[in-house]
């Protein structure tokens, strides 16, 4: 096992067999750009049919609980037609299988990690920790960075989904090596739904689509290119969504619900349908919105979800409606980066139940009804590249290993609200904050409102280039969680902290308590 001698230090977890192990350079025997497959070798965009990936299954389920098993192997796809990539899979696919969750039935879900020592070219060791982004999870269960589960372990993730309905994603979030393992496919949505989503009878089944954004660069062999550009982030030259490039989907003539997951590694979008057509945003990270609001174009960054509502009975058979992409500026454009995906409006007849969008979604989430008096506290969080090293509040996760886990940025009260303001103090980057555990309300954004599809509960915020963006939470829950950017590349080079919920009232469990466990797998789930 072939470690670098910047995640023997930091992870401590091999401090015996550190001193015999050579001294390696991050990445340094990586690709280089230079190895880029030429434009002409991509696929035309919308050359290649849309798919929709697996829905999960249990493998078994009692009164309270369903519980399924992932295993996160190497596997070879296609992602570029008549090309061979290596990947990293859930269970064999990329993106992975969509979890299909009611709110009240807990989920446990054994992740098996058989992926492989070291990795072939990039020469780390694929060490994973599973987050379930969205969700409450006790800290044990919540994916810390630090909690890895090394190949040949295996953890067992137990979910609440006691919240709203909503859209959360599953994702790698293993200390350092987070960017390549989801860049190499370690990553899916889950969806959790409740009767009040019921009662509004959005469009359903096969109108219910989940469309997960990436970008990827590739190597003259069809493997994946990984390049840290000066840690500044990754930006690919193909944009796929599902897992296929620049994907055509068709579609008949009536509503359908995307969900839209932004999962790319570092690159923002600012994307429209035709450059300018109206649309419905319906939901935000956190669920539903209080009420729909009519846009034309999204500026949406890594991890934010964004469930939308088009109306494809506007357009004529035959018509092809695109999905364009202005690109926000700090992002690197490629030729066909201008792209995402196209629908193909088809004249199939189709089930027209399920086919109108509610003028109130939920209106009475409390979360949405928070005000600024309410507040006990006002934080600020501060973005900066500092002595060459991304920061948050001038922390890295860095500290918070030196600490042994125990140094917290902040530590507000379980049922306390809180006003946090975000603060990017440069032009020349963007990040999207991520903070654990809590859905936010974005209150403004430099004094302005938020975007109107801003106006839902959210859990990434995008502070854009000098920007100050202030959110408003309740804190509710006990113990230690992350916040940090989402650029990929920033978080594993080391812009992350975390902070610590205080509750006498509960049990605070450790989130390294609850360790992985060597394979075989040693009980029945
Ligand atoms: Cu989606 Cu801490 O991550
Ligand atoms: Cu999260
Ligand atoms: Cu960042």
């Amino acid at each position: 096992m072939s470690l670098n001698r910047r995640d023997v230090l930091k992870t401590g977890i091999f401090a015996g067999a550190a001193l015999a192990l050579p001294v390696r350079q991050a990445l340094a025997s990586g690709p280089s750009q230079r190895n880029r497959l030429p434009t002409s070798r991509l696929p035309q965009p919308f050359s290649v049919p849309f798919v929709v990936p697996p829905i999960a299954r249990p493998v078994r389920s009692d009164a309270t609980t369903d519980y399924y098993r992932i295993r996160m192997q190497s596997t070879v796809g296609t992602i570029l037609p008549g090309f061979r990539t290596p990947l990293f899979a859930y269970n064999g696919t990329v993106p992975g299988p969509t979890f299909k969750v009611r709110q009240g039935r807990k989920v446990v879900v054994r992740q098996i990690n058989e992926l492989p020592r070291q990795h072939p070219t990039l020469k780390y060791t694929p060490w994973t920790s599973v987050h379930l982004h969205g969700s409450a999870s006790l800290p044990q269960f919540d994916g810390y960075a630090s909690d890895i589960s090394l190949p040949g372990q295996y953890k067992d993730y137990q979910y609440p989904n006691f919240q709203p309905a909503r859209t959360l994603w599953y994702h790698d979030h293993g200390v350092h090596h987070t960017a390549e393992n989801v860049y190499q496919g370690l990553y899916a949505q889950y969806h959790l739904s409740d009767a009040r989503e019921d009662a509004l009878k959005l469009p359903a089944g096969e109108f219910d689509v989940p469309l997960t954004i990436g970008d990827a660069m590739f190597n003259a062999d069809g493997s994946l290119l990984f390049s840290l550009d000066n840690h500044k982030g990754m930006w690919g030259d193909v944009i796929v969504v599902n897992g296929r490039p620049w994907p055509a989907m068709k579609v008949k003539r009536r509503k359908y619900r995307f969900r839209v997951l932004n999962g790319s590694i570092s690159r923002s979008y600012n994307w429209s349908l035709n450059g300018g057509d109206p649309f419905t945003v319906i939901a935000t990270d956190g669920g539903l919105m209080p009420r729909p609001q009519t846009v034309t174009s999204i500026r949406h960054g890594s991890a934010e979800r964004y469930e939308i509502i088009v109306d494809f009975s506007r357009y004529q058979p035959g018509q092809r409606v695109v999905m364009r992409n202005a690109s926000p500026k700090n992002n690197e454009d490629y030729d066909n980066t201008d792209k995402i995906m196209a629908f193909d409006v088809v004249a199939d007849p189709f089930d027209g139940a399920n086919n109108s969008i509610p003028a109130e979604l939920d209106p009475r989430n409390p979360l949405m009804a928070l005000t600024p008096q309410q507040a006990v506290k006002t934080r600020q969080i501060v973005l900066e590249r500092k002595g060459g090293e991304w920061t948050v509040n001038g922390t890295t996760w860095a500290k918070i290993e030196a600490s042994g886990f125990q140094f917290t940025e902040s530590e507000p009260r379980n049922g306390d609200v809180e006003i946090w303001e975000i603060i990017t103090k440069s032009g020349g980057w963007f990040h999207p904050l991520h903070i654990h555990l809590i859905d936010f309300k974005v209150l403004d954004r430099n004094g302005k409102p938020p975007f109107p599809y801003e106006l839902g509960p959210k859990d990434v915020v995008y502070a854009g280039e000098n920007e100050t963006v202030r959110v408003i939470t309740r804190f509710e829950g006990a113990g230690k969680y992350m916040v940090h950017c989402h650029n990929l590349i920033h978080e594993d080079h080391d812009m992350m902290t975390q902070f610590r919920v205080v509750n006498p009232n509960v049990t605070e469990f450790d989130p390294m308590g609850t360790p992985a466990i060597n394979l075989p797998e040693r009980t029945a789930l």
